[in-house]
């Protein structure tokens, strides 16, 4: 999704409004924009591009003005383009914008304001709330009233943050987030904390429905009818700063070499949170488990290892689905959410879904600040410190190893897994990527690839297409291995390659047979495996371990194997195109 940020204070706004949007840019990155107010003028730039790239061609970093709005952009409303971009200035050019999420009756607004005489320059809802704004602020002459008009007035999810020519903030939420930094001397009002982190760790989290107001060194909060709803400041861990790559080249490639020490983390610091989810688990009538894109991946390994291990019956839903089945929740059953960040606009709303049928939530979230995290009764952090490559790689193995801690406490302990010798394995992966590297040349001008495993192996082929198709763009699609004959056979022939993930558990012989019948067809075979074969053309040694832990071990290879055909590709594993970190609109 787009971030949003802006600065109130006694340092030059726009070298730190542009540091705060380079954290946030996994948000969104198809362009970029700050505004500043100078001498009772609002001054503004913004182009096409990442962070650096706008920057080093506008020089956003040098705006004059102590107040400061800035945006990084992931399009929704109109196409990637400079006059789409953030901020967006009224009619007037009084008063600026950034706006994050979506306004429903945009249309209808604005046919109202241009009935009015308002021109639009952009094809954004944006561009329409700025110019409500300066309706609403020349009937009202007070920055307040014209918030609490606004806001009334505007259907849909939002967060934004207005500068006012005369130097006034006011920034609003609606279902998306919005954080204020409360500094020493200075505010910072952010989509996330790691755009003010460096400079404190005091932060606000403002409620849905509330607004604040920012101005002569003070702020007000406010909810939307105008009344004073209080507030807390919550210390945020400064761990969250630390976001840098270090000696890695890319962000997605540290978090992949990290997992073989976050999965020591998981859940870590939820030893009780694990217990209680345990025995509501175990005590339910009926359990379901949600997420979406890698998180929903772990929720089908919910179902396979609940009711392999402890017999229990779990159902995984697709958090985007639930909405045209809500019938389904059946009254006070148990209700676990998987999120990173916790701000997935389908998560929450299948959540409020299942708030709605009395049901008790147990989150999996890493932000454990996030509206998920708030919404649930039982919150379970993954502790696998920032993710900022837009694919998820590390998150996706904690969720994992959270979900076998609860079905070990389920099975009162008789599930043992040595978790530390495990990490030990994943080190000796991570160690030796020079085979994968190869590999991934080879695919660097493939045009389809095909994962195909069975049982629990089959979530884990689903996560490896997503994987290859984000960081590589080549059409990459899992296929359960039984299903080989109905179909997908079909599509097999001498110019495709297959992933056959294959570990010695119950799966291992059909899905050896699976393969010599697509190798008859001519295709390439890549089997992960900790058995060699001369079936495979090319064979990802995976250890031979508890087999509750091949997902794990399955997975880390094709990560490293996506990344590196992303390098061969010239793609930037990173920032895939068109996408974003949190998706926190529907
Ligand atoms: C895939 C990916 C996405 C997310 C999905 C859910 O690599 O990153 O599919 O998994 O958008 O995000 P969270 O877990 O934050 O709810």
């Amino acid at each position: 999704m787009c971030s949003i940020i802006g600065y109130y204070g006694k340092e030059n706004a726009s070298p730190i409004l542009v540091k705060g949007l380079k954290r946030m840019e996994y948000r969104g990155y198809d362009s970029v924009g700050v505004a500043t107010e100078s001498e009772n003028e609002i001054k503004l730039k913004k182009g096409i591009g990442k962070v650096n790239e706008v920057n080093s061609k506008v020089q956003l970093d040098t705006l004059p003005g102590k107040i400061g709005i800035g945006h990084t952009r992931w399009a929704t409303h109109g196409r990637v383009t400079e006059l789409n971009a953030h901020p967006h200035p009224s009619n007037s050019g009084k008063i600026a914008i950034v706006h994050n999420g979506i306004i429903e009756n945009f249309e209808e607004l604005k046919k109202e304001l241009e009935t009015d005489g308002y021109d639009f320059k952009s094809e954004t809802d944006s561009e329409v709330i700025v110019n409500l704004l300066q309706k609403n602020y020349e009937i009202t002459k007070d920055v307040k009233k014209t918030i609490l008009k606004t806001v009334s007035e505007i259907k849909g999810h939002y967060a934004f943050v207005a500068m006012f020519e005369n130097g006034q903030l006011a920034a609003a939420r609606f279902h998306e987030p919005l954080i204020i930094g409360v500094g020493q001397d200075d505010f910072f009002l952010s989509s996330d904390v790691l755009g003010f982190i460096e400079f404190t760790d005091n932060a606000i989290y403002l409620e849905n429905g509330n607004f604040v107001i920012i101005d002569k060194d003070k702020f007000q909060v406010l909810d939307f009818d105008g009344n004073n709803p209080g507030y807390g400041i919550t210390k945020v861990s400064k761990e969250f700063g630390d976001a840098y790559k270090g000696d890695y080249a890319h962000f997605t490639l540290k978090e992949i070499y990290e997992q073989n020490e976050t999965i020591l983390k998981a859940g870590e610091k939820a030893i009780d949170a694990i217990e209680k989810a345990a025995e509501n688990i175990k005590d339910a009538q009926n359990i379901y488990v949600t997420g979406s894109g890698t998180s929903y991946n772990s929720a089908l390994i919910a179902k396979q290892i609940l009711s392999k291990y402890v017999k229990i019956k779990a159902e995984p839903i697709m958090s985007s689905e639930l909405q045209f089945s809500p019938e389904t929740i059946e009254e006070n059953s148990i209700f676990i959410a998987i999120s990173q960040s916790g701000e997935s606009a389908d998560v929450l709303d299948a959540v409020r879904i299942a708030k709605k049928a009395n049901c008790r939530i147990i989150a999996i979230v890493n932000l454990l600040t996030s509206s998920l995290a708030r919404e649930a009764d039982i919150v379970i952090g993954m502790n696998c410190g920032p993710e900022i490559g837009v694919a998820a790689t590390k998150s996706f193995t904690s969720q994992l190893v959270i979900l076998y801690k609860i079905v070990q406490k389920i099975s009162n302990n008789e599930i043992t897994i040595d978790f530390k010798e495990f990490s030990k394995s994943i080190s000796k992966t991570l160690d030796n990527p020079t085979k994968i590297q190869q590999i991934a040349k080879e695919l660097k001008d493939i045009s389809d690839i095909y994962i195909l495993g069975r049982g629990i192996n089959y979530p884990i082929a689903k996560e490896a297409a997503l994987k290859l198709k984000e960081l590589t763009y080549i059409h990459a699609e899992g296929i359960p291995g039984g299903e080989l004959k109905h179909g997908p056979l079909a599509l097999m022939d001498s110019n495709v390659y297959v992933i056959i993930i294959n570990p010695s558990d119950s799966t291992y012989s059909d899905t050896l047979t699976s393969a010599r019948e697509i190798k008859a067809r001519g295709a390439k075979i890549i089997g992960i495996s900790d058995i060699e074969s001369n079936i495979y053309d090319y064979w990802i040694e995976i250890p031979k371990i508890n087999e509750v832990l091949y997902p794990i071990s399955e997975i880390v290879p094709i990560q490293l194997l996506s990344y590196y055909a992303a390098l061969e590709k010239e793609t930037d594993p990173d920032y895939p195109r068109n996408l974003a970190k949190s998706v926190t609109v529907k």
